[in-house]
């Protein structure tokens, strides 16, 4: 059968694969040869999944929207990824990768982060699990995600921001990577999102799955079948889309909406929308589509949401926009800003400003009234309170 899965080289299709420094290819061959194993053992499946129960509050709900449902005229159910703790499906992939990490023996975390979702997340872990924590974050983003750095430093994180670039999600990863290639034999990197040498993109896809597995269950008792009609999710690296539609992926009955950031729109020269404008090329590791200028300098992406503005895109969701698996839809700063809203006003919750992407997708389809429609709401909207009390001066 086919898959929309990874393969055994690493690849989605043509996207994937290891491109990596020398000095980094011992460390990622040890977690190519060890993930695996341990993600299957029956040991690491109890405590993963004692904590997604007891520390995270899985499983997370699969709301009803009813009003939200009349608007858009068919049956619109929410994943609340929101309920988590701290606040976003974050969590899910954090505790996954730190378990590992315990197992591989290794005693100092890295991490990069945007939003400060992942940052908080891998800070949280860390001080659950006793281990050290550093987390690169672009300077820009220290300042727009405020709240969140202070989370990182009450956890006990040592919070660097990053000067280069535009000082964001890229610049972070970049100095990530940097630290990784300084400590290869102590550290343990635990990337945000599918994006990355092979296999990050397979391990959080899979640490995320959580989410479609869940959907799957919770459809079949309340609506009689398991697949729905229509998956929406919004993409940055993709971690969040790619736990949404794990297990639908092979299933061409179930429509893969996923939603990317149209900044100030597609064609303003301010835009986060990769899959659309980018082209082939090398990003942190992986071969997959990245936004670059005509002799391949990356271009500095834009969005309002600073989990969303990324130059590349998971090779797992590239190859979904090839294959025409996946509808790609660019919504942009004011349609999500609309969408928030929106959600708020009918149903008394305030979204991420990600997650308003993945809703400012709905008006841009049209539905029947008795399709089935499941939309992650990836986060909660406490981090952006500032850019939402500022659209409306
Ligand atoms: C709430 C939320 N949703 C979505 C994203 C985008 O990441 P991903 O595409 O990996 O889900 C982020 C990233 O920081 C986030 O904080």
């Amino acid at each position: 059968m086919k898959t929309y899965l990874v393969n055994e080289e690493g690849y989605y299709g043509e996207f994937g694969g290891a491109y990596i420094p020398e000095i980094l290819h011992r460390c990622v061959e040890d977690l190519k040869n060890t993930y695996l194993k341990v993600l299957q053992s029956a040991d690491f499946k109890q405590e993963f999944d004692a904590l997604l129960r007891d520390y995270v509050g899985r499983p997370s709900p699969l709301y009803l929207a009813n009003r939200l449902s009349a608007r858009y005229g068919c049956r619109i159910y929410l994943k609340r990824e929101d309920l988590n703790h701290t606040g976003a499906h974050k969590i899910n992939n954090t505790i996954g990768q730190i378990l590992l990490a315990r197992r591989m023996g290794k005693t100092r975390i890295i991490a990069e982060t945007g939003a400060g979702q992942h940052g908080v997340a891998t800070a949280t872990v860390c001080a659950l699990m006793d281990m050290k924590c550093i987390v690169y974050m672009g300077k820009t983003d220290v300042e727009r995600q405020h709240v969140n750095v202070q989370k990182m430093k009450m956890l006990g994180a040592e919070v660097r921001p990053v000067t280069s670039g535009n000082m964001t999600l890229k610049d972070a990863t970049n100095e990530a990577i940097r630290d990784w290639c300084c400590n290869p034999a102590d550290t343990f990197y635990i990337i945000g999102s599918t994006v990355g040498p092979h296999p990050y993109p397979d391990m959080v896809a899979r640490l995320q799955s959580v989410i479609s597995e869940e959907i799957k269950k919770q459809l079949l008792e309340k609506e009689g079948r398991e697949n729905p009609d229509y998956l929406i999710a919004c993409v940055g690296g993709g971690s969040n889309a790619a736990g949404t539609i794990y297990h639908f992926v092979d299933n061409p009955e179930v429509q893969i909406v996923l939603a990317e950031a149209g900044g100030k729109g597609i064609d303003s020269g301010e835009s986060a929308a990769t899959i659309q404008l980018g082209r082939m090329g090398i990003i942190h590791g992986a071969k997959t589509l990245v936004m670059q200028s005509e002799d391949g300098q990356i271009e500095e992406p834009y969005s309002i949401s600073a989990g969303l503005d990324y130059p590349g895109i998971g090779p797992f969701h590239a190859n979904l926009s090839a294959t025409k698996r996946a509808l790609i839809l660019a919504v942009d700063d004011q349609e999500a800003l609309d969408a928030a809203f929106e959600l708020t006003r009918l149903e008394g919750i305030i979204p991420a400003l990600e997650s308003a992407h993945a809703l400012g997708a709905l008006p841009k389809l049209s539905f029947k009234p008795t399709d089935v429609v499941v939309l992650t709401v990836s986060g909660r909207g406490d981090k952006d309170m500032d850019t939402y009390i500022d659209s409306m001066k």
